[in-house]
C-alpha cells in the first residue's frame, strides 16, 4: 500500500498529520507513506510547485493523499510558477479527471447549515465533476488588442471523448446511488455546453436504469439552495463544478467537513479535502481535520477496495459529531490536533 502524502500549504500539513494518524491506526498490513513537497512550499524549497521529483513518487504510489495549495506570498508569480498548479498539474499529468464531492449532512449537524433545518437535512448528494478539459486547461492569456486595450481570454472547450467518460463516471456512480443523474450545463449559451448535453444524452442510452435530467447552472445554483433534497447525483463540467462544490458545502456546514476523490482510469487516485490552505488560520491548531479524514477514507474505498475500513473511518467521524466534537469552523472550540484525538478515541 503505497501511498503519497503531500501536505502542501497553509493548513494542509496540520489536517494530513490527523489523517495520516488515521491510516496508521488502522494496522494496514504493507502500509507505506511517503512524503512529497507540493504548492508554495515546494516553490520555496525548489523553485517549482510540482517539482520532477514530487511527480515521480506520485508516479510509484497506488494513491495520494493531498492537503492544500495557495500561499498569498506567491500571488506575484507568473501562473505556472504559482502553488495552484501543483493541484492542476498532478491532476492532468496523472489522468485524474473524474473528481467525486460527495455532500451530506451528519446527524446532529442540521443546525450547522446555512439553510434551515429541515431543508438542510435532505441533502445526500454526489457531485461529479470533470477535472482535466474546460476552461481551467483551455489556451488563455492576456493580450493587447490594435488599439491598445488589454484583453484576458480563456478558451473553453471540451472534446466529445472527454464528455462521454466522465458521463459514464456520471452514471455508474448514479446506479450506485438513488439512480437519479442531473446534468449541469448553460447550453441556452454556451456552444461546449451544447455538445456536453448532446453527448451525456448519447450516452444515457447504456443507462436505462438511470433517471437522466438537465439543468442550466444558474438554476441548479438556485436549486442547490431551494431545495438540495432533489439532488442525487450531478454531473458537470471542471468549472461549474468547481463553483457548485463550495456551495454545496455551506449547505452542509462546514467546508471542514467535505472530503473528494479524484480518479483516473485505473485505481490510482487522488484524495483531498475540498478546502483550500486557509493561510489565515494556518499553524494555529485551529482547522478542522475532518474532511482530510474522510478523504483518507475514500482513499481506502477507491484505490484499494478496503470498504469495511473506509465505513469505519466514516462511522468514527460520525460518532465525533453526534457526540458534539465541534471545531471553530462549526462553532465549537476544539484544534485539530484535539479533534484527530477524538476521531482515533472512537476509531
Ligand atoms: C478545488 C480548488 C482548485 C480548483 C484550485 C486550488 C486550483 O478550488 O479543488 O476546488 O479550482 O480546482
Ligand atoms: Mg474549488
Amino acid at each position: 500500500m503505497k501511498i503519497a502524502v503531500f501536505a502542501g500549504d497553509g493548513i494542509g500539513p496540520e489536517v494530513t498529520a490527523q489523517a495520516v494518524r488515521v491510516l496508521q491506526a488502522l494496522g494496514l498490513p504493507g502500509l507505506e507513506l511517503t512524503e512529497g513537497d507540493v504548492g508554495g512550499a515546494a516553490y520555496k524549497k525548489h523553485g517549482h510547485p510540482l517539482p520532477e521529483a514530487t511527480l515521480e513518487i506520485a508516479r510509484q504510489s497506488d494513491a495520494i493523499l493531498f492537503g492544500a495549495v495557495g500561499d498569498f506570498d506567491c500571488d506575484h508569480l507568473e501562473r505556472h510558477l504559482r502553488p495552484e498548479q501543483a493541484i492542476l498539474g498532478l491532476r492532468k499529468e496523472m489522468g485524474f479527471f473524474a473528481n467525486l464531492r460527495p455532500a451530506r449532512v451528519f446527524a446532529g449537524l442540521e443546525d450547522a447549515s446555512a439553510l434551515r433545518p429541515e431543508v438542510a437535512s435532505a441533502i445526500d448528494l454526489l457531485i461529479v465533476r470533470e477535472l482535466n478539459g474546460d476552461v481551467y486547461f483551455g489556451e488563455k492569456g492576456i493580450r493587447t488588442l490594435p488599439d491598445g486595450r488589454r484583453q484576458g481570454w480563456d478558451m473553453m472547450s471540451y472534446a466529445e471523448d472527454e464528455v462521454r467518460r466522465i458521463a459514464h463516471v456520471g452514471f455508474k456512480a448514479a446506479q450506485g446511488r438513488r439512480g437519479k443523474l442531473c446534468s449541469v450545463d448553460k447550453a441556452n449559451v454556451l456552444e461546449t455546453s451544447q455538445l456536453w448535453r448532446d453527448v451525456v444524452i448519447e450516452v444515457s442510452a447504456e443507462y436505462p436504469d438511470v433517471e437522466l435530467s438537465h439543468m442550466y447552472v444558474d438554476n441548479a445554483a438556485m436549486q442547490l439552495v431551494r431545495n438540495p433534497g432533489q439532488f442525487d447525483t450531478i454531473v458537470t463540467g471542471n468549472l461549474f463544478g468547481d463553483i457548485l462544490s463550495d456551495q454545496a458545502s455551506m449547505c452542509v456546514g462546514s467546508i471542514g467537513l467535505l472530503a473528494s476523490a479524484s480518479l483516473a482510469e485505473g485505481t490510482c487516485g487522488l484524495y483531498e479535502p475540498i478546502h483550500g490552505s486557509a493561510p489565515d488560520i494556518a499553524g494555529q491548531d485551529l482547522a478542522n481535520p475532518m474532511a482530510t479524514v474522510l478523504s483518507a477514507a475514500m482513499l481506502l474505498r477507491h484505490s484499494f477496495g478496503l470498504e469495511a475500513q473506509a465505513a469505519r473511518i466514516e462511522a468514527a467521524v460520525g460518532k465525533a459529531l453526534t457526540d458534539g466534537i465541534r471545531g471553530g469552523d462549526l462553532g465549537g472550540s476544539l484544534g485539530t490536533r484535539a479533534i484527530g484525538d477524538a476521531i482515533l478515541e472512537r476509531l
